[in-house]
């Protein structure tokens, strides 16, 4: 009697899943009937899936009492649904409002993070608060929100606040009241948008100049910390704020937040100067690494100018008291004057080139990849690169043959995880060719990686046409070495490393790849393969 009441305990507490099932025969009913779904598309044997099972588990409880269902589909078992969505890893997340309706939800796997998403996805993009009560309740609703206040007869003011909603109701909740009586007891005129926040000041009033720009510059800056965290969630923003970026890396919880009130003051006197932010040192410690700062010594403290991607390590590492607001202040200030070097990561000039490949590093790229009238192939490799360790002997091979014109053609290298180099590289190894007279606009090598297609892509494509043709033909081997389709995650970090600075372009790509650093580092975002 005892053990069949457990057993069907159990089987109960088994089956009781806030999480709706579904396959091809029920899942467009069941997103037809439902303003607003989330799905997700999932493997039995994924281990970020089973990571996010009981996170999923949670939001579906809480979202169920706001009456926003959360589903599951195996794809295993549906292999034909998950294929009309184009699913291409797992998890895959997907709002649904209708069938039509789709969106991808690629926030953070935590309860937290989707029941604060799905919520507001579920609320028109601005709520109407007409009473002390629900714009009380309105204030509090989440990190940061937003009320406009202006009077029914103003419609410009409504539709601009309405489209600024529209744009970033994933952010931000958005209120408005048109009650006049409301305004005033919160000490504003309307028209007028008051930013409500659960940190530093508390709140921030707009009333100036209501056009939409104006009021989307003034959510995204009212809304970013004095001294906010960078992670996985905020990474993309810091990036593209345009200004450069404060990181003070610790490892404890604690010590980030004594390092965020003592220099609290520092972050307010450059304020739109420059932002602060307390980087986790225990999940992403290697992120130092992009930063030139010498990983595992913490705390750290660092500037990055993510426009000219160049980074500004603070030399004084490990030590709290060296992180004091007076130092730190010292330093930024000189930082702002433009008194501090950029640093740049380079291993030591060869004293002497020994192999038939030249050796490029950071402090001779500029003599010897730019400053000349040669054209240069430049292979932008990695240590631990397969693909590159198989290219070494051609690359040597082919380094050899045009030895003989080395007053016109150069074969070089540089070792791409160690020197800071200016261009923009998507995998191991790259290689390009610096022609001279437009050194400025290297060319991409994606040819087969033979001896026989390099040599006639530097005939070809350099300025000199140096032609060992008949010594190439005779290689043999037309073997393809395909470049991979993406680096490595191990190479994130890496490729952001060797960006330095340069076109808008390559820092938005680096910073896409510190980016993927952090977030492969956090195992948060890591999708298994299909
Ligand atoms: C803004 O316009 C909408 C649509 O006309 C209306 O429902 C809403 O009440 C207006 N908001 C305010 C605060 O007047
Ligand atoms: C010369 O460069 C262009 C552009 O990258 C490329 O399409 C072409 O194949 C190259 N020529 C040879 C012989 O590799």
């Amino acid at each position: 009697m005892k053990i069949s009441t457990a057993v069907l305990g159990f089987a109960a507490l088994a089956v009781a899943s806030d999480v709706h099932d579904l396959t091809g025969q029920t899942f467009n009913d069941f997103v037809k009937d439902h303003d607003l779904v989330l799905a997700e598309f999932f493997a039995p044997w994924c281990g970020h899936c089973k990571a996010l099972a009981p996170e999923y588990e949670e939001a579906a409880t809480t979202l169920k009492d706001k009456s926003i269902p959360l589903a599951k589909i195996d794809c295993t078992a549906e292999q034909e649904l998950c294929q009309e969505y184009g699913v291409e890893g797992y998890p895959t997340l997907k709002v649904f409002r209708g069938p039509q309706n789709i969106a991808p939800y690629s926030g953070p796997r935590k309860a937290e993070a989707i029941i604060s998403y799905m919520t507001k996805q579920s609320l028109p993009s601005v709520s109407l608060l007409q009473s002390t009560e629900a714009l009380e309740e309105f204030k509090t609703a989440d990190k940061v929100v937003l009320v406009g206040y202006f009077s029914t007869d103003d419609k410009t003011s409504n539709v601009t606040y309405e489209e600024v909603a529209d744009q970033l109701r994933d952010s931000f909740l958005f209120g408005a009241t048109s009650d006049e009586a409301l305004a005033k007891a919160e000490g504003v005129t309307q028209p007028a948008i008051v930013l409500y926040k659960d940190f530093d000041e508390g709140k921030n009033v707009f009333e100036e100049g209501f056009t939409k720009d104006k009021l989307i510059d003034f959510a995204k800056a009212a809304s970013t910390p004095l001294v906010g965290e960078v992670g996985p969630e905020t990474y993309a923003g810091y990036m593209a704020a345009g200004i450069p970026l404060a990181y003070i890396f610790s490892e404890s919880a604690e010590e980030r937040e004594s390092l965020a009130k003592a220099l609290r003051p520092v972050a307010e006197k450059q304020k739109g100067k420059l932002n602060f932010a307390t980087i986790d040192a225990k999940a992403f410690g290697q992120h130092a690494g992009n930063l030139n700062l010498e990983v595992g010594k913490w705390p750290a403290f660092a500037i990055q100018d993510t426009e000219k991607n160049q980074k500004f390590p603070y030399s004084a590492q490990g030590s709290v008291s060296d992180l004091s607001e007076k130092k730190i202040g010292k330093f930024v200030e000189d930082f702002v004057a433009g008194k501090v070097e950029p640093s740049v990561k380079s291993e030591p000039i060869p004293d002497k080139q020994e192999g038939p490949v030249t050796v490029v590093v950071a402090k001779n790229y500029q003599e010897v990849v730019i400053d000349n009238d040669k054209d240069v192939l430049l292979e932008f490799y990695a240590p631990w690169c397969g693909h590159c360790k198989a290219l070494a002997p051609k690359y040597d091979e082919l380094a050899g043959m045009f030895k003989q014109y080395s007053d016109k053609v150069v074969i070089a290298k540089v070792d791409a995880t160690l020197n800071d180099v200016p261009d923009e590289i998507s995998g191991f190894p790259t290689i390009k060719l610096f022609k001279a007279g437009s050194k400025d606009a290297p060319v991409d090598y994606s040819g087969s990686r033979t001896v026989e297609d390099l040599a006639n892509f530097i005939r070809e494509n350099g300025s000199h046409k140096i032609d060992v043709g008949s010594k190439a033909e005779t290689m043999e081997g037309v073997e393809t070495d395909q470049m991979p389709k993406q680096a490595p995650a191990a190479t994130a970090s890496d490729l952001s490393e060797s960006v330095t600075e340069g076109i808008k372009d390559t820092i938005t790509k680096a910073a896409g790849a510190i980016k993927d650093a952090i977030i492969d580092d956090g195992e948060v975002e890591e999708h298994d393969e299909l």
